[in-house]
């Protein structure tokens, strides 16, 4: 549970708050969170690289090392009770990611992370579904890690990549689906569901719902989704939702694959070994139900049970008000970056994006950027954010990024904004 709040430190920032605009508090109590108790250069951090990986709470950190302390076993073969315990707190992981994004358990693949999630559909169901001439549809504002995966493919398959094209607002235009859809040659449309760069939410229930009355199936990456808002896979009838244990305050190694268990039947195993069959003859194997077809190997046990924990965390926030909080501090720092004329924000307005702010300075690469925020101790990302055609249908090599999470407040932005100010003097007196 996360703990009551004991700081507020608003007032360590020289910036006091546009008056026209509140300063939001955080969520969570950065007590909760070790990493943010250190300093450098005798400052707090302020961490704003949450959509690159989010801060852990104590609660996940505990429930990982009280794994290997106590009841460190493998899951699924033992009859001893560390085993059993290993192997109930390994499933009960597995109920609470599908409870939280309301899917199916019998439809809950645990894999690495998300791309690891995308690769699985990639070669197990694209593989052997697409034939030449079929598409697959992208948006230009996907991470690496939906397009890499579907050029492969396509190219082995002789199907074809065609883009969704984004608008002057950061926005994807639907018309556009629809023309593609027209074709009747889609099989699969694939799209985030928030964009890791410029925050925009997409409107994937209707677009799986397009993507449906056309025939084709849907993927949605939920990466920058899943922890920060609440998320309905049912609702948004998607046929695969994808999304990574680490941006949402849980472990890294462990990422979720939702699809219906019946889907998940038909399609062939992507990865071969342990765990993931029933039998095995010296030529052939028959292969285990789903969602254990696809766990091939050792299970990420630790990591499971330390997202479960961080699961139970982010319910006990609730995610609609990490929603709200993260959106008032989207609008608080497009504000605050808004005073600052020789600053440029690409993407919608705070409405309609998740707390992703992306943005650009007059004369000053984003790197030097970046580096200069390191020395106010301001963590942010400067890049191009795994997001290359992105970064060129914005005509730019690079951004810096601030992102948010429950532990970030108005104190963080007005650091970033000191930071900003600090970096164009430097650059460019
Ligand atoms: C939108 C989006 N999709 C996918 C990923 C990949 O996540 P992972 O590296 O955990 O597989 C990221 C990571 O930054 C992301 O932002």
């Amino acid at each position: 549970m996360p703990s009551e709040r004991t700081t507020d430190d608003r007032l360590a920032s020289g910036h006091p708050a546009p008056a026209a605009t509140a300063a939001p508090k955080t969520l969570a109590a950065r007590e909760d969170f070790p990493l943010l108790a250190t300093s450098q250069n005798g400052r707090r951090l302020a961490y704003l690289d949450s959509a690159a990986t989010a801060q852990k709470p104590a609660v996940v950190l505990s429930a990982i090392d009280d794994y290997f302390r106590r009841y460190n076993a493998n899951v699924h073969r033992g009859v001893y009770r560390i085993a059993a315990e290993a192997t109930d707190r390994y499933e009960a992981a597995r109920h609470a990611a599908a409870e939280l994004v309301g899917a199916d358990p019998r439809g809950t693949v645990f894999t690495r992370n998300a791309t690891e999630a995308i690769n699985l559909v990639a070669y197990s169901w694209a593989r052997h579904e697409l034939a030449p001439g079929d598409e697959v549809v992208l948006t230009v504002l996907e991470h690496h890690s939906n397009i890499v995966p579907w050029q492969l493919v396509c190219a082995e398959r002789g199907a074809k990549l065609r883009y969704l094209p984004l608008r002057e607002d950061g926005t994807v235009a639907l018309d556009a689906l629809d023309e593609l859809l027209a074709s009747g040659r889609v099989r699969l449309v694939a799209v985030t569901h928030v964009s890791n760069v410029l925050g925009t939410i997409l409107p994937v229930a209707e677009i799986a719902r397009r993507a449906r009355a056309a025939g084709a199936l849907t993927l949605v990456d939920g990466a920058q989704a899943v922890p920060h808002m609440p998320v309905d896979v049912a609702a948004i009838g998607a046929d695969f939702y994808v999304w990574t244990g680490h941006k949402a305050l849980g472990p890294t190694g462990i990422g979720l694959l939702h699809a219906a268990p019946e889907l998940l039947e038909r399609m062939p195993p992507f990865l071969g070994g342990g765990h993931m069959i029933k039998r095995v003859e010296l030529d052939r194997s028959t292969f285990n139900d789903p969602p254990w077809k696809f766990e091939a190997g050792t299970s990420p046990i630790a990591e499971a049970i330390g997202l479960h924990a961080a699961i139970d965390y982010l319910r006990a926030l609730d995610l609609a008000r990490v929603r709200e909080h993260e959106r008032e501090l989207t609008r608080y720092a497009l504000a605050r970056l808004a005073e600052l004329p020789f600053v440029h924000v690409p993407g919608p307005p705070a409405d309609e994006r998740a707390g992703v702010v992306s943005f650009t300075l007059d004369g000053v690469h984003p790197h030097d950027v970046a580096e200069i925020c390191d020395r106010h101790a301001v963590c942010v990302r400067a890049g191009h954010h795994c997001a290359q055609p992105l970064m060129r249908e914005l005509g730019v090599t690079a951004t810096t990024r601030a992102s948010f999470h429950v532990y970030n407040d108005a104190s963080d932005v007005d650091r970033l904004c000191e930071a900003l100010v600090a970096a164009h003097e430097l650059f460019t007196r």
